[in-house]
Parts: C-alpha cells; structure tokens; sequence
C-alpha cells in the first residue's frame, strides 16, 4: 500500500499538503493525517482520490506515538511521501512566555519531528521524499522568538544532515524555509505577545508556498526558501556577521542590546 504521512494536517500548510498530494501524486492508496483535532482533518474526507486515514495524535505524547508506530507495523505501508508539518511557536520575552509553552515548542517542533521521522524511515524505500517544515527563522536567532527560532534552526540542520545519511537509500530530504505565512499559526503565536510589525508586510499564501515546497522537493532541493524577501534575508544571514543583524533586529525591536 502507498501512502503519504503528513503531520499538522488539521490546518494551515499541512491540511493544504494533504489537497495538493491528493492532486499530484497518482498512485497513493492513502494518505495519513496526524495531528489533535480530529473533526477539522475529517473537514476532507469525500474531497479526495486517495483514502484519508485521520490520526488523533499529539506528536509530542510518547503513548499516542507508540500507538502509530504500532499501526504503522501492522500495515506495513510503503511511505512515499513524509510531510512533518506540525509545530507552532511562541511569540514575546523568554521569561514572559513561559517553561511549559518554551518546552512545547521543543516538544512538538524537534522531538516530535524527529520521532515522527525515526518511526516512518523503515518503511520509505527508492523515490521517496521527506519534508521537513522549518522556516526562514531558522537563519537567524530572533529576539521576543527566541525558542521557535531555535528549534527550527534544529529542523533545519536535522534535514539537511539526514539528506546526506539516506541520499543512497533514495530518500530526498528537503527543508522548507518560508517567511510568514497566512494561517492560524500567528493566531496562536500572538497568544504571548506581539509579531513584529514589520513581518505583516511579508504574509504569503500557504497555497503558493505549498506549491513550490512540493516542486521543490520532487526536484531534489535541500532547501527551499519561499518569495524573493525570504531568499534576500537568507543571503544576508549568509554575508553579514549574526552580531551585526542582531544588533539592528534588537533596535528595530526596541531592546536593548
Ligand atoms: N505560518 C507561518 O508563518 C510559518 C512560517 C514558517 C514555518 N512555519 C511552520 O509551518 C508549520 C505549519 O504551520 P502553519 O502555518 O500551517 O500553522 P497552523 O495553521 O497553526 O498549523 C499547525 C499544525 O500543527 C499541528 N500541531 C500543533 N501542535 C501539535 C501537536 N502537539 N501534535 C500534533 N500536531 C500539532 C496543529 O494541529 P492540532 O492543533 O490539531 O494539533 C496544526 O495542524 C509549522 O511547523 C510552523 O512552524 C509556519
């Protein structure tokens, strides 16, 4: 049975990977969804080729991990295609945001990440693709995100070295690198604080983004930086001391260096 894995697929880019999936790859039996809230994943069933099988879990709950993996041994899938969507960060001063939500970021963002992966790569064989949702965030350290940034900092050095681990298995591993993206994510974002202004002149569509991930992965990019803004921002993180940008971010922002 052939089928595509995408965690975080009750909303946003991950519910807008499953569409495209659906519309682009023929041949899949089915595609798994992962995320917590069941009834906005069944929002698409009757809407697709393939069969949705829908996934309550938490990828940061150990018991509900084991749970797939379990079912994951029963059926003995063939993984084409492996989407690890899920994660949401945490906007404001370290201190102010809190130990349990600054742990969760972790939790979901990169251990969930990364037992999701561990737990699908026995069952991905030649031509197959894992994406990785990291984020243009992952360039630089960001003050007032101080942790989301860390942790998709993780995913996307995670991708990039695991890329090279399973290249001759056939494995391609892309991480996807967007700027700000319209979905609930800034919603829950700004639970803690407040998304510098600036980046709200940067919102892109999760369809277009979407879009060009999944080119990009079939085409065998490492990396896939989404709009013009986000791939002149990755090359000043490339060419500019990180001391200098921070200084100048830390001014923008109003905090004291
Ligand atoms: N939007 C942006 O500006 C932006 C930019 C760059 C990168 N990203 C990254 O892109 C990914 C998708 O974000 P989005 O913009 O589509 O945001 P979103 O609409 O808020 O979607 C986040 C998804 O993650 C799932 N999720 C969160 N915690 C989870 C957990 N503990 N277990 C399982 N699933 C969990 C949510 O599902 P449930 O709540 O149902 O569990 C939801 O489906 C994230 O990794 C995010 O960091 C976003």
């Amino acid at each position: 049975m052939k089928i595509a894995i995408v965690t975080g697929a009750s909303s946003g880019m991950g519910k807008e990977f499953v569409r495209q999936i659906d519309e682009r790859c023929y041949g899949l039996d089915e595609i798994w969804m992962l995320a917590r809230r069941r009834e906005e994943m069944e929002e698409l069933n009757g809407q697709t080729q393939a069969k949705l099988r829908i996934f309550p879990v938490d990828v940061s709950d150990k018991v509900m991990l084991g749970q797939f993996e379990e079912c994951l041994a029963i059926e003995q899938p063939n993984v084409k295609i492996l989407v690890n969507c899920a994660g949401y960060g945490k906007t404001g001063a370290f201190d102010h945001i809190g130990k349990e939500e600054n742990l969760g970021m972790i939790d979901v963002n990169c251990r969930g990440l990364t037992a999701v992966t561990y737990s699908v790569l026995p069952y991905m064989t030649r031509h197959s693709y894992i994406i990785h949702l990291a984020s243009a965030a992952a360039f630089l350290p960001q003050p007032d995100f101080a942790v989301y940034a860390a942790t998709k900092s993780y995913v996307l050095s995670f991708s990039r070295a695991l890329r090279r681990e399973v290249m001759s298995r056939g494995i391609c591993v892309s991480a996807v690198c967007p700027g700000p993206v319209k979905t609930d994510f800034f919603r829950i974002a700004e639970q803690t604080g407040e998304t510098f202004a600036l980046k709200k002149f940067f919102y892109a569509q999760k369809e277009k983004v979407v879009r060009q991930a999944l080119l990009g992965a079939f085409r065998k990019k490492e990396v896939i930086v989404y709009s013009l803004p986000m791939q002149g921002f990755c090359a000043l993180t490339k060419a500019l001391p990180h001391r200098v940008l921070l200084d100048v971010y830390s001014k923008m922002l109003g905090i004291d260096g």
